[in-house]
């Protein structure tokens, strides 16, 4: 028998790899079959692609953990849903208050309203590894919203919504649920959340293109995305109903239908949480390497970051790639604030991230990898 070859792609953060061969098989599909637009004509495509199309809606709705399906809008990433709620909300000139660990994504639309006079931002209370100090959490009057990174890109830490929550009493909470979603159980709902965004192409193991949000009170969202819907368009105003109010647009189908694939046949993982743990614990023996996780393990998502005593990260990642296949990503990850908060601005960190598909034996070339790495110098 043909012994399996290494999986060495660790880059699952910037877009998971492998999918589910579902994914390809349902985009295929589409394509090559299926045919049709959304919500635009009567015919049978139309209404096959529909079917599809609010099957995903009602899966995710239920990863999400919300049993208002119709508050989740579909749009083309994260970062299109981020700038959809922030730029979309009335903050009468107040206060946001963002975690150190926020992705550009949701740091640049904030900045921008900064620039503008539209809003003061301060940050959450933190410890080193960016897990935000709850207890210390203080809300002025004037905060109008909380941002929150659910799962940091950079070294995986996890935080709290719940006790989040329970912190900034009733000040509207968005969270940013890109790298944990389909990683880690979510209850948007039971957390109190009140704006959730997230992207297909990560946890979910979806195709790139997807993504969306959902608002528990829509109302306080205006369109970024003004356009077609195919409803009510004998009116030149979007329709006030949802999802047509923030789907502007013939929407990704193709894209949607991998998803729903990936949402109904999520693999199983080859590897388990003991062999992840184990694996950093090994990493942090290598006194070369510097490594950036949480700082307990039970906050930790499935991804983590390295320095290296003498190279930078790029030359790290390069030595990786170059010398044993090993695909990860260096830098700044989109992620400056997260890098000023621990310290490894601006050269940034090589960047590890798992996924489903890594067995244990995939762990181990990777730690065997890391020796190797760490004593040439
Ligand atoms: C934490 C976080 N938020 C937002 C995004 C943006 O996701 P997308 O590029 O799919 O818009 C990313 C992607 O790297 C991310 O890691």
């Amino acid at each position: 028998m043909k012994a399996r070859q290494p999986l060495t792609y660790f880059d699952n953060s910037a877009t998971s790899f492998p999918k589910p061969p579902q994914v390809a098989e349902a985009v295929t599909r589409y394509l090559t079959e299926v045919g049709g637009s959304y919500g635009r004509s009567a015919n049978k495509r139309c209404h096959e692609v529909a079917q599809v199309v609010e099957q995903c809606r009602d899966t995710l709705a239920s990863v999400l953990g919300i049993n208002d399906a119709g508050h989740l809008c579909f749009t083309a990433n994260a970062t299109q849903a981020a700038n959809t709620v922030i730029r979309g909300m009335d903050f009468s000139a107040g206060r946001v208050l963002i975690s150190p660990m926020e992705h550009n994504a949701l740091a640049r639309p904030l900045e921008a309203l900064r620039l503008a006079g539209k809003i003061q931002i301060d940050f959450l209370p933190a410890f080193p590894d960016g897990l935000i100090d709850v207890a210390n959490i203080c809300v002025p009057d004037d905060t109008r919203l909380v941002v929150v990174n659910h799962q940091s890109n950079v070294n995986g830490v996890t935080q709290p919504l719940a006790t989040i929550r329970q912190a900034i009493g009733s000040t509207p909470l968005l969270v940013d649920a890109s790298q944990s979603l389909g990683k880690v159980p979510f209850s948007a709902q039971v957390w109190g959340l009140d704006y959730v965004i997230f992207t297909g192409h990560k946890g979910l193991l979806g195709p790139t293109g997807t993504g969306g949000f959902w608002a528990r009170d829509p109302q306080t969202v205006e369109p970024l995305l003004l356009g077609g819907t195919g409803s009510n368009s004998e009116h030149l105003a979007m329709p006030e109903f949802l999802p047509d109010r923030f789907e502007a647009g013939t929407p990704n189908v193709a894209g949607i239908f991998g998803l729903e694939a990936a949402l109904s046949y999520p693999p199983e993982a080859l590897h388990h949480r003991d062999d992840f743990q184990e694996l950093l614990t090994a990493i942090q023996a290598i006194s070369d390497f510097r490594l950036y996780a949480a700082e307990d393990f039970n906050q930790q998502g499935s991804l983590f970051s390295l320095t290296h005593k003498s190279l930078t990260s790029a030359e790290l990642s390069w030595r990786l790639d170059d010398g044993f296949g090993i695909e990860t990503r260096a830098g700044l990850h989109c992620a400056p604030l997260a890098h000023r908060h621990l310290g490894t601005a601006p050269d940034g960190t090589c960047r590890f991230s798992l996924s489903p598909y890594h067995a244990k034996a995939d762990l181990d070339y990777l730690l065997n990898a890391l020796i190797k790495v760490a004593r040439t110098r």
